[in-house]
């Protein structure tokens, strides 16, 4: 099983390494996508590739999403404290990858639920192999796009934090749209937290840190919790993410900023 989950992280990383790759390679399709996207809908922040699915993922979301996935497929409002059979702090995380940080997190902070969005169907199979495996229940997933999962199935007040670690940097100024953290991204989320509920970013991306803490500067009802303003020290409690020790590989520096709502 390790050496699936190994398999779907390197597909993953594969992935990003090809994220500018293939939006050059899918050139006409991405930008008539784009001009769809403006047209009728919001830019997405991801892009789905087909295949790369191992077999054992494919078993895990077959056999563990009754388990441990939620489906919002009505996109209706959430009964978080039904989810887990609880009420506890929720922490939502966006963009779990294989999930390695996110259940490693969950596991080490068993009063909290976790709740984690992902769109790549083999990181929300093996995440869900790894919650199996920790035989933890203050987790669950959602395979589905987030801004959507935000923006229907939460209500105000409802997440106590908000973790979004190393999301997609596109670094091309023409995909700059697409990333994730921006002016009305902010917008949304933060009524959904509770006042005095944090939201924890990272990225290894300096130019895609500086929009972050530029937008989190500017977004009403949000405060630094740094009281210098700017970054945080790298966090005790934040694991080391798959993409972050890529990003040691690359040489990159890493950006952690915490905000908490007011
Ligand atoms: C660069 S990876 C980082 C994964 C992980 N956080 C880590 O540090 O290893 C970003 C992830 O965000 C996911 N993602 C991007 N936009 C999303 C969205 N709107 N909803 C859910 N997941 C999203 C992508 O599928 C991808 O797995």
């Amino acid at each position: 099983m390790t050496e699936d989950i190994r398999n779907g992280l390197d597909s993953q990383e594969l992935d990003l390494n090809k994220q500018e790759q293939a939006c050059d390679s899918q050139g006409e399709c991405a930008t008539q996508g784009d001009d769809n996207e403006h047209k009728n809908h919001r830019v997405k922040s991801f892009v789905i590739r087909a295949g790369r699915m191992t077999n054992a993922q494919t078993k895990a979301l077959e056999e563990l999403s009754p388990k441990y996935a939620v489906d919002v497929s009505s996109l209706e409002r959430l009964d978080t404290a039904a989810i887990f059979g609880r009420e506890a702090p929720l922490v939502v995380e966006i963009g779990f990858g294989m999930g390695a940080s996110f259940v490693e997190m969950a596991q080490k902070d068993p009063l909290r639920n976790y709740l984690g969005i992902e769109v790549h169907p083999p990181g929300v199979g093996a995440c869900m192999m790894l919650i199996e495996e920790a035989q933890i229940s203050n987790a669950k997933v959602i395979k589905y796009d987030a801004f959507e999962v935000l923006t229907k199935c939460l209500g105000p007040e409802s997440i106590d934090i908000l973790q979004i670690f190393f999301p997609d940097p596109w670094p091309k100024a023409r995909h700059h749209k697409r990333r994730l953290v921006n002016p009305e991204f902010l917008k949304l989320v933060t009524p959904l937290l509770k006042h005095g509920g944090n939201i924890r970013m990272a990225t290894d991306w300096q130019e895609y840190a500086e929009q972050m803490l530029e937008c989190l500067n500017a977004a009403e009802g949000l405060e630094n919790t740094n009281p210098s303003g700017g970054y945080i020290p790298r966090p005790e409690w934040r694991p080391l993410t798959k993409f972050e020790k890529r990003g040691e590989r690359l040489g990159h520096g890493v950006w952690d900023l915490v905000f908490k709502r007011v």
